[in-house]
């Protein structure tokens, strides 16, 4: 049986005529936790549109698990244990604190129910004080943690975050990279897509840097310390 938990080959995605990603392709073994970085507009948040079928590709392949799944409609890719925390947090506007988690709440798909309500709220304290609240009553960083909470309770093999830090204050910003570090340590793989290379290359185990829709780096933490001014200057505005 193969390692691999998520192969992506030669993605080629359109937006109409513009064509943002080109022959795209990575692997993310199972266990291992990945980041996905580049400047804006450089297509991260249209690659894991790609991977989860929201824009499907215009050629390429997604495999995951052994399994290609790039015919397979987002909500049948997200029941083989795909669980996505998108830019932006997506909460719904009419639903709770406690509803957000109740209503995502499922066992993976080998029936294991590890993550549940009561222990997202252990992992987040702050969410059990604020239960009743809407979702969109929160402050940022609680709705992120909302949003990551949403996505635990289906008990993923793969998380993938999209800019989970984004917009949120330094101390804030910490706890969410110290959740994404214990999802990582209870053994979920993850595809964190986010700025920050300093804290990217304490939290993740591989490094995949895309320009323009191609890949222009893709390696592990050791190799990225020894290609920094690269990246750094691919990541610079
Ligand atoms: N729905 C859309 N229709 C047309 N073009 C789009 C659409 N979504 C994104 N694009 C374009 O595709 C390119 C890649 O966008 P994408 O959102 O994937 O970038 P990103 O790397 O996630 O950027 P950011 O860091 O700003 O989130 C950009 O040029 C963007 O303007
Ligand atoms: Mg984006």
């Amino acid at each position: 049986m193969s390692n691999q938990l998520l192969e992506v080959h030669n993605l080629n995605t359109l937006y109409g005529r513009s064509h943002i990603l080109h022959d795209l392709s990575f692997r993310l073994a199972k266990g291992e936790s990945m980041s996905l970085m580049g400047r804006n507009g450089m297509g991260k948040t249209t690659t894991l549109k790609s991977i989860l079928g929201i824009v499907p590709p215009r050629s390429g392949h997604v495999y995951f698990d052994g399994e290609d799944i790039s015919h397979l409609p987002t909500w049948k890719r997200m029941r083989r244990d795909i669980a996505y925390v998108p830019e932006g947090r997506g909460m719904f506007h009419n639903l709770t604190v406690k509803e957000h988690l109740q209503m995502a709440a499922r066992p993976g798909s080998n029936g294991e129910t590890k993550w549940d309500y009561d222990r997202v709220l252990a992992t987040f304290p702050r969410l059990s004080e604020r239960l009743c609240n809407l979702g969109t009553e929160l402050s940022g960083g609680e709705q992120q943690m909302l949003a990551i909470g949403r996505a635990l309770v289906t008990n993923p093999r793969l998380m993938i975050l999209d800019e989970a830090t984004e917009g949120l204050a330094p101390l804030i910003r910490q706890d969410i990279w110290n959740v994404i570090a214990s999802i990582r340590e209870s053994g979920i793989s993850s595809l964190v897509v986010d700025k920050n290379i300093k804290a990217l290359k304490g939290l993740c185990d591989r490094h995949v840097v895309i320009v323009k829709g191609k890949v222009h780096f893709d390696g592990s933490s050791s190799e990225l310390d020894q290609n920094l001014e690269k990246v750094e200057t691919a990541l610079s505005v």
